[in-house]
């Protein structure tokens, strides 16, 4: 495997905004994926968001919209949020690699997964917009997010929907990707319950620092 540039550090600027670091990630050679994209895709979102939410990598509609989350997995996250109480209006989307990894398979572009390499290369875009927001709360949306923002040690499967410690806002939390609802096949409906359930947490602890309710739900333990 060719070892790629190392990683986006070097092509991040020197004063870090939403609006200069999405400038700069236009020009990133951090890793190899930037070739086969049309464009980088930064996060979007309002500016004092206090929720924000980290996917994988933008897909087929996002890579040509230049949006994360505008294709049918993020259809499918506007409805399970605002199930969950959540008013996207409060959120930032964005995402763990910011170029769209794809393989052709006639005149479909697949998605292929991005290699832990290529996530651990685009992490300093990510921990950029976590610096800049500095959100009361993240949800890693499936296993690369949460590679990207938790490491190793976290499992979508064992940790989903609890309130974690250590993750980079007061508020952490994984779930899983919407996409892996989209997949679940008969079972969606309770998939999409269960990723409502687990939006619906992170709504109530929000309401909980806001003071609204005074405290947490008794889930956030
Ligand atoms: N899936 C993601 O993880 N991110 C997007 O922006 C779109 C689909
Ligand atoms: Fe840079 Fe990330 Fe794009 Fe790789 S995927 S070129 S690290 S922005």
């Amino acid at each position: 495997m060719a070892k790629s540039a190392g990683d986006a550090s070097e092509f991040l600027p020197a004063r870090r905004t939403i609006p200069t670091l999405r400038k700069a990630v236009q020009g990133c050679r951090g890793c190899e994926l930037w070739k086969d994209a049309t464009q980088a895709v930064f996060g979007e979102g309002a500016k004092g968001a206090e929720l924000m939410l980290v996917g994988e990598q933008p897909g087929d509609r996002e890579d040509i919209e230049g949006e994360p989350f505008v294709g049918p997995a993020g259809k499918l996250l506007d409805r399970a949020l605002e199930e969950a109480g959540i008013d996207l209006g409060d959120a930032y989307l964005t995402n763990a690699v910011k170029h769209f990894k794809w393989r052709a398979r006639g005149k479909r572009r697949l998605h292929q997964t991005p290699r832990a390499g290529e996530v651990e290369a685009c992490k300093p875009w990510l921990e950029a917009e976590i610096v800049a927001i500095a959100p009361r709360a993240l949800v890693a949306l499936g296993a690369t997010a949460t590679r990207s923002v938790l490491g190793p040690g976290a499992k979508v499967t064992r940790d989903r929907g609890r309130l974690l410690e250590d993750g980079p806002a007061p508020i952490t939390m994984v779930t899983v990707h919407p996409s892996a609802v989209l997949r679940a096949g008969e079972d969606r409906e309770l998939a999409f319950a269960a990723l409502v359930e687990d939006l619906a947490v992170v709504s109530a602890a929000l309401e909980g620092v806001r003071g609204k309710h005074g405290t947490t739900g008794s889930r956030a333990t």
